[in-house]
């Protein structure tokens, strides 16, 4: 249940219990998400745009394949379960649980792409575990030894408050000593630049716009469907850790350990509980 602001709901608490006068106290619940209704709005808006494109997707995402033997060697280290954060279509679960004959945990919030994950993996014979839900939420029956957020999807987290629940998530989730690996675009002017309102026609026709008062992309389909990514700062990135009480234990500007540089264009985090 959603309590959008300004709405007012009655608990029902049941008879009082305990001895008095504490048992009069009154109860209030706030609900302190001002931007409750853009969220639900926004929630819709990233899941109808991964629905439309999620046919599509595994053409979005064929130049991207460096990332996989990335994953598949932290997943090979791992002893203990092994869980992908917006798995999308099994791109990178499925290799992961091939190399390592292991079950592996993948939660996505859209079913159009949970469907091509379900399918790609009865062809290559692998189990997943496919949870439909919200990475915010993320509550696992058992601690994990890895969990890790492939392509840039940390970025789909509208605020600071919702990047460090999942990071809180995430900590509460893992095992002593176990990893959380992600990797997120840096942002580069030059790009931006050059990409801002440009038309692109493959995979899927659609336009990109840089609003970079709101470290925001967004990509917009012909159809009008609208997604966005909110890039980060290093800092923040580290920040995050910080607050969730995980430590850095690798930063790379690339796949191959490349070192961060002012001219990297992504960020390779490996941290440990
Ligand atoms: C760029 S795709 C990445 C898919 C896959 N990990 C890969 O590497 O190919 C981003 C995915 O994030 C999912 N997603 C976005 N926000 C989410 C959230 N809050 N909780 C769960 N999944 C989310 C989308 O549904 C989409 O499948």
């Amino acid at each position: 249940m959603v309590i959008a602001q300004g709405e007012v709901w009655w608990a029902d608490l049941g008879e009082p219990a305990g001895s008095e006068p504490a048992y009069r106290c009154p109860g209030v619940v706030v609900q302190r998400d001002a931007f409750d209704r853009s969220r639900i709005a926004y929630d819709e808006a990233l899941m109808s745009w991964y629905d439309a494109v999620s046919e599509g997707y595994d053409d979005w995402a064929a130049d991207m394949t460096a990332d996989v033997p990335f994953y598949v060697d932290l997943a090979r280290e791992a002893d203990g379960s092994i869980v992908e954060l917006a798995v999308g279509t099994g791109r990178v679960a499925i290799p992961v649980a091939l190399a390592t004959g292991r079950r592996v945990i993948g939660v996505d919030a859209s079913p159009g792409m949970l469907r091509q994950a379900r399918a790609h993996a009865a062809e290559a014979g692998v189990d997943l575990t496919l949870i439909e839900g919200d990475m915010r939420d993320l509550a696992l029956e058992e601690p994990a030894a890895l969990i890790y957020c492939p392509f840039r999807a940390l970025l789909h987290l509208r605020t600071w408050a919702d990047r460090r629940r999942v990071f809180e998530r995430v900590a509460a989730s893992l095992r002593p000593g176990g990893r959380f690996a992600w990797n997120a675009m840096a942002f580069d002017h030059r790009i931006a630049v050059r990409d801002d309102g440009v038309h692109f026609g493959e995979p899927v026709p659609h336009t990109v716009h840089f609003v970079v008062g709101d470290n925001r992309i967004d990509l917009v389909l012909d159809g009008g469907e609208t997604t966005s990514l909110w890039w980060a700062t290093k800092n923040e990135w580290l920040g995050l850790l910080d607050v969730a009480g995980l430590r850095l234990e690798a930063l790379a500007g690339g796949f191959e350990g490349e070192p961060l540089t002012d001219d990297s264009l992504e960020y390779v985090f490996v941290a440990r509980h």
